[in-house]
């Protein structure tokens, strides 16, 4: 059993935890994610990887509660368990040689993924950047995490209460403007998010690498879910993933295949027995 060492609640949707997984901490990498089950009849559930100790052998992952089952994880407390905690599973990210200057895009929950991405360029000697992006301010998250090591961290928030009013893209349009010379992008957050963030990078040919884990159901490369069509490829986003070259991704297709199961989602969230 993984015991919650520490929960925090980030926002009115969204909440952080850390939990003791010993060997999973000792060997994940940056762009990995783990699959955790609360109960024996609990669904899996695939999360990227946020951060980790390997010296606490704890790992850290922020969850949106949307759904039945990030809804039961959400009712646990410090001290309660998790039945299983398994990974670390995925591709780790591969970073390209001859890197200076990386900004980070994160939409929402996706700050937690870019986080250890950009964290380990920035001990290769990367300068790196990020843009949080949120609806509102309490959406915006972990500015504070990210100022000990980026250049700049940007915010933009849809309503203008915390830092430029618009999206990611609009702060990433505008420093591309300015001139600013970036050789890659990491776009991490909504897949309509990452489409649009692709959409301002793709005139500039920028590499922009994006994280497929909101697509994942069973992390195994069995329930094909997570199918995904790159550079006219058929991928699964578990397996060859989740980091994938943006530029190349067929998001619409993606975005399409995501509208599947919204009613069968909504009826459990809406009468399954809790
Ligand atoms: Fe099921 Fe990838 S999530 S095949």
């Amino acid at each position: 059993m993984y015991k919650i060492v520490r929960k925090e609640t980030l926002n009115d949707a969204a909440f952080e935890m850390e939990i003791e997984a010993p060997m999973v901490a000792r060997k994940c990498e940056a762009g990995q994610f783990i699959i955790l089950r609360v109960g024996e009849d609990g669904e899996r559930i695939p999360l990227t990887i946020g951060d980790f100790d390997r010296e606490k052998g704890t790992i850290t992952i922020v969850v949106q509660a949307v759904g039945f089952s990030t809804k039961q994880l959400e009712k646990l407390e410090v001290g309660d368990e998790v039945t299983d905690f398994v990974g670390p599973l995925g591709r780790p990210t591969e970073f390209h040689d001859g890197l200076k200057r990386v900004v980070g895009v994160c939409g929402g929950i996706g700050a937690a993924p870019v986080y250890p991405q950009l964290k380990a360029l920035a001990e290769k000697g990367v300068k790196v950047d990020v843009i949080i992006g949120g609806r509102e301010a309490q959406y915006v998250l972990w500015a504070d995490k990210f100022k000990t090591f980026c250049d700049h961290v940007y915010i933009a928030t849809d309503n203008g209460e915390l830092g430029t009013k618009g999206f990611g893209t609009t702060v990433l349009q505008q420093l591309i403007d300015e001139g600013v010379k970036f050789d890659e992008v990491i776009a991490i957050g909504p897949v309509i998010m990452m489409k649009n963030v692709v959409k301002v990078t793709k005139p500039y040919n920028i590499p922009t690498s994006v994280s497929l884990n909101p697509i994942m159901v069973d992390g195994t490369g069995m329930c094909g879910c997570c199918r995904v069509t790159v550079d006219g490829q058929t991928k699964f986003a578990c397996v060859d993933g989740p980091d994938f070259d943006g530029l190349n991704v067929d998001f619409d297709e993606l975005m399409e295949r995501q509208r599947f199961f919204k009613k069968e989602e909504k009826y459990v969230d809406e009468h399954a027995d809790r």
